[in-house]
């Protein structure tokens, strides 16, 4: 059976627009933040505490928490790689922080610049602060149907590291399919194993839809029992360590399915893709969501 509810993790802010070459202003973030909240969103990942030098785009980061309207009931997750994120992003004023780990190890080399049992070394220096501090840790795991420099990635490896993060204190684990390859019968198989370590009650799903997977692999999840899933408004984004990723599957596209499968998600159809078309004029970019496309003109 399908869940009731579905909660949406919105990483567009974060995820949608840090491989965006040209640098957003921090205003622009802001008011696409807000909008969101305004369609309902429950979870809006805001930003990334990461270095400037490797993920540019995001250095605004205190201007982007200082200056968004903050909702009641909404949560406002930041991306902290490492201690030195996790304090810079409490003293910032996050409610909640995100750790990111990978499946593969060569991803991890890539993207955070070390090994897959040092990230969850650092990791645990995040998780212990958070315990303290009373903050909320989610935990993502990256390449769990596919990387981008070692291809095929074991679901045992997957659910290792799945059950390392919750382990460690993280109350959700995202699922990251970050190149979008995965097919639904991947992510059965994957699912199949990572829960064998994880409630299905604290997972989440989190792809990319470069190879236009994404909504069935979504489906997929949604029959296994997760009923968490990260997406994108208009399908914005990428990661810079995974050439040629495309971005999230959108939120719009999840949302219309969702609905019309009979489960709740809060989220105004509508005035999502009023965000939507606010972020895509400011980018000069078209909309990847098919339901913003076929809904308006674009
Ligand atoms: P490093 O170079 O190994 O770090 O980078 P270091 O500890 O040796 O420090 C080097 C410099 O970075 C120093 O500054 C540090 O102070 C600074 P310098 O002395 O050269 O001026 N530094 C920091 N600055 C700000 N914030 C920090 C921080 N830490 C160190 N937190 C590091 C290691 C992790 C920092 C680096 O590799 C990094 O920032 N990587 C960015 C990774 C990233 O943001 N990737 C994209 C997000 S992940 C993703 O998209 C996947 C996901 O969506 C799920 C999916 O799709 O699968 C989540
Ligand atoms: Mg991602």
């Amino acid at each position: 059976p399908l869940p009731e509810k579905v909660k949406i993790v919105e990483v567009g802010p974060r995820d949608g627009l840090q491989n965006e070459k040209t640098i957003v202003p921090a205003e622009v973030k802001i008011r696409l933040i807000d909008m969101l909240s305004e369609a309902g969103l429950p979870v809006i990942e805001a930003t990334s505490f990461v270095s400037p030098k490797w993920v540019p785009q995001m250095a605004d980061r205190e201007e982007v928490m200082q200056g968004i309207n903050r909702k009641p009931g909404v949560n406002y997750p930041v991306l902290t790689p490492n201690l030195k994120g996790y304090r810079a992003a409490v003293t910032a004023g996050a409610k909640e922080v995100a750790i990111f780990g990978a499946a593969s190890e060569l991803f991890s080399k890539k993207n955070i610049n070390c090994t897959v049992e040092e990230s969850l070394q650092r990791f645990e220096e995040v998780t212990s602060a958070a315990k303290q501090e009373g903050v909320p840790v989610r935990g993502y795991v990256s390449c769990v149907l596919g990387c981008p420099y070692e291809g095929n990635v074991s679901p045992m490896k997957v659910a290792d590291v799945a059950k390392r993060l919750y382990a460690m204190g993280c109350y959700e684990i995202s699922l990251g399919d970050t190149i979008g390859v995965g097919t639904p019968g991947g992510m059965s198989q994957m699912l199949e194993a990572v829960m064998k370590e994880v409630p299905v009650d604290a997972l989440a799903v989190h792809c990319h839809d470069t190879y236009g997977q994404a909504l069935a692999n979504i489906l997929v999840a949604l029959q296994n029992g997760v009923s968490v899933v990260d997406s994108s408004v208009s399908g914005l984004g990428g990661c810079p360590y995974a050439q040629g990723a495309s971005g999230n599957v959108a939120t719009e596209d999840v949302v219309y399915m969702l609905h019309g499968l009979g489960i709740h998600t809060g989220v105004d159809l509508q005035k999502l893709m009023d965000a939507g078309s606010f972020i895509c004029r400011s980018l000069n970019r078209r909309t990847s969501s098919k339901v913003a496309q076929a809904s308006c003109k674009l």
